[in-house]
């Protein structure tokens, strides 16, 4: 059994981001495969704030809060999909937050060998959505996890993502990786 964890990082639960995670769950084949939601915005993410905790000892974050909660579900994971609407041609900051305190990963290694991908909805759609692909490119490879692809879709209101015919396409070729 693969497991994937999904984590979302739009305020809106039933936005976009959600939208293409639905997608994505409805093609996985469940015979091989089991995945569990994080809504980012359900949990406290303290920013890191440097301290270089991480770096000594334990190689752990000190700051106490809901963090521990999605470190467990990601290390528990073979597949991290990170999903994030664009905000200014980035991540939402709720996912960026999250990322930053991925610092101690960076040290201890322990998501080292994982697999990862993105789902990524915009106004304006793939064209806005590059300097956020390779933040995580560059963050995974960083980290040792194996980055296999995103999925971008042109949406802005609610229910577009679903309407968008490359982002279904993407979504079944993901699919196909993972099954
Ligand atoms: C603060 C903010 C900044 C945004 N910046 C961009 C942007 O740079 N490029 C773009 O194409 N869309 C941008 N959008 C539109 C969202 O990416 C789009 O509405 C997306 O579908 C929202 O996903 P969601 O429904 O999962 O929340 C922005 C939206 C907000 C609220």
């Amino acid at each position: 059994m693969q497991k994937i964890e999904i984590l979302i990082g739009s305020p809106r639960k039933r936005g976009n981001t959600f939208s293409l995670a639905e997608m994505l769950i409805q093609n996985l084949d469940k015979e091989k495969t089991i995945s569990d939601t994080t809504y980012l915005y359900d949990f406290e993410i303290k920013p890191c704030n440097d301290c270089r905790a991480c770096k000594k000892g334990k190689m752990e974050c000190v700051i106490d809060d809901d963090m521990k909660e999605i470190c467990q579900r990601l290390e528990n994971s073979d597949i991290i999909i990170i999903g994030t609407p664009i905000y200014w041609f980035g991540p939402s900051a709720k996912t960026k937050l999250m990322l930053d305190r991925f610092r101690p990963y960076f040290a201890n290694k322990k998501l080292a060998g994982k697999m990862a991908s993105l789902l990524l909805p915009s106004g304006t759609g793939k064209p806005d959505c590059d300097l956020t692909i390779e933040m995580f490119k560059r963050s995974f490879e960083a980290l040792g996890i194996k980055y296999i692809g995103a999925v971008t879709a042109k949406a802005f209101d609610i229910g577009e993502a679903g309407k968008d015919k490359n982002a279904i396409a993407s979504i079944v070729e993901l699919s196909a990786q993972i099954n």
